[in-house]
């Protein structure tokens, strides 16, 4: 198929997905896609994981452009990583909750105001407040990170307050916490996760920590999307009620087909919960954004610089 004169939306899914295969080709790219994309763009990313290894797999990129296929702080943390790349997203509005309720100037009176303390920062912030932090964390090794500083120090911990008061209790720590939460996990209902249990008394509960206590405690696991995802995999159960964005059960039904997976309503009733920045990426844009080489993701040098350390020590400890 020729790079020009194609007119996307008289395609079927099967060929753009053929003509996203040349583009690739063509303009020498990798696709990186997190558990919450769309089936179809999971299905010809190149690589897909959690936002560690996301993460970890973008520092190694070594072709020219990496399409970045998630929200905007993990295209901007493969730029802080693999600086030399172009990095381009398919919707520049494709933020996250969670990054947006840490705006970088209130951050440092935050951190101003508890001087001497360790600054931990969840990876879904902007590369600004990364710039501000002392070592970043992401799902999967929040524990392990709190835990390798020395008990005497102070830790502040965002902006997540469900994910802090998770690793608060699995540290046994006093954490000082930034007000903010993801605006997909804090909308679980308690009465329909309640009322699913009792109804599929047979079923593994799996949660992301992001979601708050009072949905957190049904859980018989929590972790990452990728530790949900292996969990169901390699469980002996064959029902799972999924505590996080739905995208994870495409991998879920690929991996172990026979298997139920349920998801949970939110609080207005509706089995949806997808999140609705990850949900703005779609096949079209794909294509758009290769053919066009943007919109492009950058992070302004001495940003990226102060950024890099603290994901650097993250990196080393996991
Ligand atoms: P993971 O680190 O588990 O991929 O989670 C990222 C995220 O944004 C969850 O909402
Ligand atoms: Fe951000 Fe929540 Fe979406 Fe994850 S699910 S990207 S934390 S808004």
């Amino acid at each position: 198929m020729e790079l020009i004169d194609i007119n996307i939306e008289t395609l079927t899914t099967e060929e753009k997905i053929q003509h996203i295969k040349e583009l690739k080709k063509e303009r020498n790219a990798v696709i990186l896609a997190h558990y919450y994309q769309d089936p179809d763009i999971q299905d010809i990313a190149d690589f897909i994981g959690d936002s560690l290894a996301l993460s970890q797999y973008a520092q190694k990129v070594e072709q020219d452009v990496i399409l970045f296929c998630g929200v905007n702080f993990m295209a901007e943390t493969a730029k802080i990583l693999n600086p030399t790349k172009k990095i381009i997203v398919p919707d520049l509005m494709a933020g996250c909750s969670l990054a947006d309720s840490a705006p970088a100037d209130e951050y440092k009176e935050w951190i101003d105001a508890h001087p001497n303390s360790v600054v931990v920062s969840y990876i879904n912030t902007s590369a600004e407040v990364k710039a501000l932090s002392d070592i970043i964390c992401t799902s999967s090794n929040a524990t392990k990170i709190v835990n390798s500083i020395p008990t005497d120090k102070q830790v502040l911990f965002g902006p997540d307050k469900f994910l802090g008061s998770f690793v608060k209790q699995t540290t046994n720590r006093d954490i000082i916490l930034w007000d903010g939460a993801c605006i997909v996990h804090q909308k679980f209902s308690e009465e329909k996760v309640k009322q699913m249990i009792a109804e599929n008394p047979d079923a593994e509960v799996l949660a992301h920590p992001e979601c708050p206590p009072n949905i957190l405690k049904y859980a018989d696991i929590i972790g990452s999307t990728t530790k949900i995802i292996s969990r169901a995999v390699e469980s002996e159960k064959q029902k799972f009620i999924i505590l996080t964005e739905p995208g994870v059960i495409h991998q879920m039904q690929k991996l172990a087909p026979e298997k139920i997976y349920l998801e949970v309503p939110d609080l207005e009733g509706c089995s949806c919960n997808m999140c609705p920045f990850m949900r703005l990426n779609t096949l079209d844009k794909i294509i758009s954004a290769l053919e066009n080489l943007a919109p492009e993701v950058d992070v302004q040098e001495e940003i990226r610089q102060k950024a890099l350390l603290p994901i650097q020590k993250m990196l080393e400890l996991s």
